[in-house]
């Protein structure tokens, strides 16, 4: 049993092999948090003395003992203008105005499995892991307004993963009117911690920020109706001194791909509270008696060995259990993209003609970038008009597939179903279908607006397109592309009063898209994009096996987007391409060897025309995608581990290790090479310290100058993490060095 309940102390402990969560239902029917941790067992009550705090406020019924204040002893959920000056977790107000939500226990349930949410991703009991999850379910409930909390976990005792979400029930007889509703609240009494979250933009996202946690409230947070290029829904919590491998760290993980907010306060006794869920200014939810909602999901976990440790269970939890695709765990085809390689000047000849050349390299897939429909010849038109362009392909996309497939090739197609152009005939059919405020013409982004998925009518086309693109044609791969932030955010036919909702709708409408879509056709691979990795985050990876990371293909950029990415999302899900040099969204000319190496983080394709390369660099792809189909399933399937943090400037390292061990990737890239350099020396990590490793091939890229690795054969995995690896030298632009290592 990972939930139990003691009776006599009102004490709910949720245990996973390696951690603890307890709360306790105290005075009143308050739901006190008591402890998330290292897994001990015991009631961690004691820890929380009531004390007398000046202006902290007592509940009525306690005041003349002035001991207990609901502002100061920490909170499983926190409500609002009800004596707890800290964070609220819920902000409802009914039709008559009472505002606030005064939250006490009513009941609870353990039951074994998995809760599911209404219309919205979460994760799930992997096969075989049915007995390993169980969920807990506690109601809370205010009583002025009648609303219910119900409070809901999902632990997962042998992931260290703890789930959390709330369903929203109006119990009471009037309509009650949400305009937070925050997934969970954690509070944090004691310790001093960091926090580290991953900003960034438009082709450069997720660069980890990590400074204290200080006094008042941050916010990371996107009212950009994507879970954005800008602020990740990921937060991490660690101890200050918490490195790769030691410290607790604690990971807050929204599976939500829309607005969302996480918030962390430090208050007046250096408590530390976060609060996550739905953001969004605007976010308002009506609830009529008898309705309710369901906020998105958060997936938590703690461990106490550090920020290394902390990764390697997200990046299995999400290929476990929240990756519902069967692509998920099987190998992806290695393929050429036409966007770098082309932009939109294409036609079914020069498809067909990198259809071939891709071929004789031992590319397996060719995609189909922007471009292909309507009158699509740059980015100002066509947007909703999801039919072949006669004039580009004049066989139409079934002929065009069809001959691409006689090249020995599978085929992938983009599309960007939830935007429409002005210039279109979907838009000049449905001018109402936009999101759009009357009166006022809506703010336009990459010159497109934005379907109102809210409405069902409109997601139903979107179905219904989508899924006829793939029922009549032989489309083994969908590119599926969201390029601007939403705006304007006003559906026509949704009330005043419901208007607070729309951008919730928005991604309830979205998702039920895609769950439709990946239901019926399993076979297809799908690979989310937002104008790359503008909405990178676990409720796209639900449906969507892998996203593309950015549109940023520098590799020397993309050391710092993957390894910011890797602090929550596996390999696995990392979009990754190789592409031309010098690269075209910076310009800078990198090693073709360095660029490859970077792309076999991720997924591993191409994002070039190949006969813009030379006979060598030809020569050389067959080559690196030979290493690849050798590393892919380490690289997929592999615990990854950083070896440089963002200290270092002068080098970036990783390496992937097999479940059992028996083989190891190692790759890094040297960005500042230094005259007279210090010696580059690296502790591999994850081996089996008992057995001994050879090294299979060692791949260098780049050098102008280079020695060779010089490490005894065999040698131990012990030797090899605690003594380490001396990198030997090497000189030029960006060269880098690979190395599969495997037992004995
Ligand atoms: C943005 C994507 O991230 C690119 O890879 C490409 O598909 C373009 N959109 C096409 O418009």
């Amino acid at each position: 049993m990972s939930i139990r309940f003691e009776q006599k102390q009102g004490i709910l402990t949720l245990l996973t092999d390696q951690t603890a969560y307890q709360m306790q239902i105290g005075p009143l029917g308050y739901l006190l948090h008591t402890y998330y941790g290292r897994r001990c067992e015991g009631s961690f009550a004691y820890l929380h003395l009531e004390r007398d705090c000046g202006f902290s406020p007592n509940p009525y019924e306690l005041s003349y003992a002035r001991s207990f204040s609901m502002d100061n002893m920490p909170q499983e959920y926190s409500g609002s203008n009800a004596g707890d000056f800290r964070l609220a977790s819920v902000l409802a107000e009914t039709e008559d105005g009472i505002r606030g939500a005064d939250l006490r226990y009513v009941n609870h349930e353990i039951r074994r499995g998995k809760y599911s949410l209404q219309g919205l991703p979460a994760a799930f009991a992997a096969a075989g892991d049915e007995d390993a999850v169980e969920t807990l379910s506690v109601t809370l409930r205010d009583a002025a307004s009648g609303l219910e909390a119900e409070l809901l976990y999902g632990v997962y005792e042998k992931q260290n993963v703890i789930t959390r979400a709330v369903r929203f029930r109006n119990a009471g007889q009037k309509k009650v009117k949400l305009r937070k509703a925050a997934s969970a609240c954690l509070d944090l009494p004691f310790g001093e911690w960091d926090s580290i979250s991953f900003h960034g933009r438009h082709a450069m996202e997720r660069m980890p920020d990590r400074g204290p946690v200080r006094n008042g409230i941050q916010t990371v947070s996107s009212g950009r109706g994507a879970s954005s290029h800008q602020h990740n829904p990921f937060v991490i919590l660690c101890e200050h001194d918490a490195t790769e491998d030691h410290g607790e760290c604690y990971g807050l993980m929204l599976c939500y791909s829309g607005n969302h907010r996480i918030e962390i306060e430090r208050d007046q006794t250096d408590s530390v509270r976060a609060v996550a869920g739905i953001g969004g200014d605007g976010f308002c939810w009506k609830l009529e008696p008898g309705e309710s909602l369901d906020t998105p999901e958060l997936l938590m976990c703690f461990t106490a060995e550090g920020l290394d440790a902390l990764s390697g269970t997200y990046h299995r939890f999400i290929r476990r259990s929240l990756c519902r695709s069967p692509w998920s765990g099987k190998k992806r085809p290695v393929l050429l993209n036409s966007w770098e390689a082309a932009y939109m000047d294409i036609n079914e000849d020069r498809i067909l003609q990198l259809a071939r050349d891709a071929k004789k390299l031992g590319v397996e897939m060719l995609v189909l970038d922007d471009g292909w429909f309507g009158s699509r010849n740059d980015d100002h038109r066509a947007l909703g008009d999801w039919t072949p362009n006669l004039e580009k392909l004049p066989h139409g996309l079934d002929g065009l597939i069809r001959r691409v497939n006689d090249e020995g090739l599978k085929f992938g197609l983009w599309i960007e179903p939830e935007m429409v152009s002005e210039n279109s005939d979907l838009y000049r059919a449905h001018p109402d279908w936009v999101l759009a405020v009357p009166g006022r013409k809506p703010a336009i982004g990459r010159s497109q607006m934005v379907l109102d998925l809210s409405r069902d009518e409109v997601a139903d086309w979107m179905y219904e397109t989508v899924a006829r693109l793939l029922r009549e044609n032989h489309i083994e791969y969908i590119k599926w592309d969201m390029n601007r932030s939403i705006t304007d955010v006003y559906s026509a036919l949704l009330p005043a009063d419901r208007q607070g909702e729309v951008s919730h709708r928005y991604m309830l409408g979205l998702y039920r898209v895609m769950d439709r879509l990946v239901s019926e056709f399993p076979q297809v691979l799908f690979e989310g994009c937002a104008g790359g990795g503008g909405r990178f985050d676990a409720g796209i990876l639900a449906y969507f096996p892998q996203i593309w990371c950015s549109d940023n293909t520098d590799a020397v950029a993309r050391l710092l987007i993957q390894q910011g990415t890797s602090y929550g999302y596996p390999a696995s899900a990392l979009g990754a391409h190789v592409s031309a040099s010098p690269n075209h969204q910076t310009g800078r000319s990198t090693p073709f060897g360095t660029r490859a190496a970077v792309a076999m983080a991720g997924t591993f394709g191409y994002e070039l025309d190949p006969a813009k390369l030379s006979p060598e660099e030809q020569a050389e792809v067959t080559q690196q995608i030979g290493r690849f189909h050798e590393v892919e399933e380490l690289v997929r399937e592999g615990d990854y581990h950083r070896l440089t943090g963002a200290e270092n400037n002068r080098y970036t390292a990783w390496q992937f290790v097999s479940e059992d061990r028996n083989e190891s990737l190692f790759t890094l890239v040297l960005t500042e090479p230094e005259g007279n350099p210090r010696p580059l020396h690296l502790r591999l990590k994850g081996l089996d310290p008992e057995r001994a490793y050879r090294v299979v091939w060692a791949e260098y890229a780049g050098c102008r100058y280079r020695e060779e690795m010089k490490l005894p054969a065999p040698i131990s995995g012990a030797a090899l993490m605690y003594g380490g690896i001396t990198v030997p030298r090497i000189y030029g632009d960006y060269p880098s060095v690979q190395a599969l290592f495997r037992a004995v």
